[in-house]
């Protein structure tokens, strides 16, 4: 008998919970030998318990095989302050966003955001786009080493090392914030590697490096220097490296030039938004948060707290991290079946939903996937 997988589920809030239903309905057709834990995560735990990812939380994750996510709401640190439980404000409890923090606990350091135009969907900015995005998500300007106010032995060091600092001499502590961009050697050449295997494994011929090297002279040379060391050991890939400013024109420009795009943590976080909207939008944007033992699958989008229980939002950005999750587990013909499933509702045109200019419910989308399996 087929293994049972144990797949933890975070709906977490906003429409959320309207897309893991969705995801649910398309499972249960699948048939895939499953249980589901509902695991508690968002907005509600932040403003009751000061935690919006309790650690009863992360210790269901660590019994599971890997975990689906719908959305979460992530606010401004003051904004959260001010949401939380009355006995809870002042006691230092700070806002953090239960994903980033997932990514990094789990060291899931791999993003994975495939942006394909499916046949037939209007939203298309372009026939036959297929590109797939490996962003970093671990380091790089998510390392969450920031100060405000900036301390005066961390400006002293960092002056003593480099004269850039001495510009910034003038400024108060107080009215000066600093963020660190991290980028590791270890974390360049994993998320590097993934790429070119994923270039491999699914026919790409080309890996595009996405940086800033003539800027950011350490952190994105760091990355160069390691990518052009890795695409050594691929001589059937293409490596080409551009600045993230000019791949995006070029991404509007020739979309159809590119295929598998690496690059750090936000470049990735920016880059996978445009990448999405040229397949029609986050309705359709999947991901997959990965790492070597486990990994969590969420759309792209966030919680829409506007349209939250309407049932109104695109499902599909969740189905297709469904599809993601199924290749993960090595369940590839199921996965192939339902993004088959997907693609053949989106070419048909009957069931539409409001993104896509129709009156389509999430569940109505769902159903109709389900169906076609
Ligand atoms: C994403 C989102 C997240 C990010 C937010 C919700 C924390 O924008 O997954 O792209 O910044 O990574
Ligand atoms: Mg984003």
């Amino acid at each position: 008998m087929a293994a049972t997988y144990r797949i933890a589920v975070m709906e977490g809030d906003g429409v959320g919970t309207d897309v893991i239903e969705a995801a649910r309905m398309v499972l249960d057709r699948i048939a895939t030998n499953a249980d589901y834990i509902p695991t508690d995560v968002g907005w509600e735990f932040w403003c009751n318990e000061g935690n919006a990812l309790p650690e009863r939380s992360i210790k269901i994750l660590k019994e599971c095989d890997c975990a689906l996510f719908g959305a979460i709401t992530s606010k401004s640190k003051d904004e959260a302050e001010r949401e939380l439980a009355p006995e809870l404000q002042g006691k230092g409890f700070v806002y953090r966003s239960p994903i980033v923090e997932l990514r990094q606990r789990f060291d899931l350091y791999t993003n994975l955001r495939p942006c394909k135009a499916y046949a037939g969907n209007s939203l298309n900015y372009r026939d036959d786009i297929d590109i797939a995005i490996f962003r970093e998500n671990t380091e790089g300007l998510y390392s969450g080493i920031e100060f405000f106010p900036f301390p005066d032995e961390v400006r002293k060091a960092i002056g003593k090392h480099n004269r850039a600092m001495d510009r910034f001499n003038d400024v108060s502590s107080d009215e000066i914030a600093i963020s660190l961009r991290v980028i590791t050697k270890r974390g360049a050449r994993r998320i590097v590697t993934r790429a070119f295997e994923y270039a491999r494994d699914f026919g790409y011929s080309s890996v595009t490096l996405a940086e800033k090297s003539n800027i950011l002279l350490e952190t994105s040379g760091l990355m160069s220097r390691e990518a052009w060391s890795i695409a050594e050991e691929y001589p059937d890939i293409e490596l080409r490296e551009t600045n993230i400013d000019a791949q995006m024109m070029w991404l509007l420009k020739n979309p159809n030039d590119y295929g598998v795009i690496v690059t750090s943590n936000m470049f990735g976080d920016i880059v996978s938004d445009l990448a999405a909207q040229l397949v029609g939008g986050l309705g359709f944007a999947a991901s997959g948060n990965i790492g070597e033992e486990f990994a969590i699958f969420e759309p792209t989008h966030g919680s829409a707290p506007k349209y939250a229980g309407q049932y109104k939002v695109n499902p599909i950005a969740m189905l297709l991290s469904v599809k993601l999750m199924l290749d993960w587990l090595g369940e590839r013909d199921k996965a192939a079946a339902l993004e088959a499933a997907i693609a053949s509702v989106i070419a048909d045109g009957r069931v539409r939903t409001y993104d896509m200019g129709g009156l389509a419910s999430t569940i109505d989308m769902a159903k109709a996937v389900a169906e076609r399996l």
